[in-house]
């Protein structure tokens, strides 16, 4: 299946959470049985090469993907959840949102130091939840291989603000 195939199987909301946002819902694509196969096998086809130690991924849509991703890989997953969510001992990260903050957590020992890991979302738009994951999974002591997204909304810039910070990003679709 091309990419275009499979972007045209995400669908667009208008208005969604709030007027004038155009929401990229990839709900479409996963409830597509070859569409999400596909996804899963170019995310792998990007990662596998890299051969991380562990996926971890962004909640909530970062565990779809980067569950498949690591059993399609045959490695671990773990998931960076937002607070008070994880029932063990966390370590976790506050970061700074357009209006006020929020805190993303791990638990403790999840991720040992020198760890190789890639770390997944469904979308990066802004980059500030992927960056402070990143930071989350550095103050480890883990060597961040790469961020890999589905989607990427390029005017966003949050590549840039990721790869500005040495954390190297790939999207599939634009
Ligand atoms: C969305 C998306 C990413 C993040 C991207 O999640 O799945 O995690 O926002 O935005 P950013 O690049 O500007 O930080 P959301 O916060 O909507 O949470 P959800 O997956 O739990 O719905
Ligand atoms: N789609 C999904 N998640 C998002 C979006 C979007 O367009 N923008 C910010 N988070």
């Amino acid at each position: 299946m091309s990419i275009d195939s499979l972007t045209a199987l995400i669908r667009t909301i208008p208005d969604f959470p709030k007027p004038g946002i155009q929401f990229r819902d990839v709900t479409t694509l996963l409830a597509d049985g070859a569409g999400f196969a596909e996804l899963v096998e170019r995310l792998a086809s990007v990662a596998r090469p890299l051969d991380p130690d562990l996926i971890v991924g962004i909640e909530a849509r970062g565990f779809i993907l980067g569950a498949a991703l690591a059993a399609a890989l045959g490695k671990g997953f773990v998931p960076v959840r937002k607070a008070g969510k994880l029932p063990g001992r966390t370590v976790g990260i506050d970061y700074v949102l357009e209006y006020g903050t929020d805190r993303l957590e791990l638990h403790e020992g999840q991720v040992p130091p020198d760890t190789r890991v890639i770390l997944v979302d469904d979308l990066i738009a802004t980059g500030g939840t992927a960056l402070a994951a990143a930071q989350l999974l550095r103050e480890q002591g883990a060597s961040v291989l790469m961020a890999l997204f589905a989607v990427d909304l390029p005017d966003l810039g949050g590549k840039a603000l990721l790869e500005a910070d040495g954390v190297a990003a790939q999207a599939l679709i634009a």
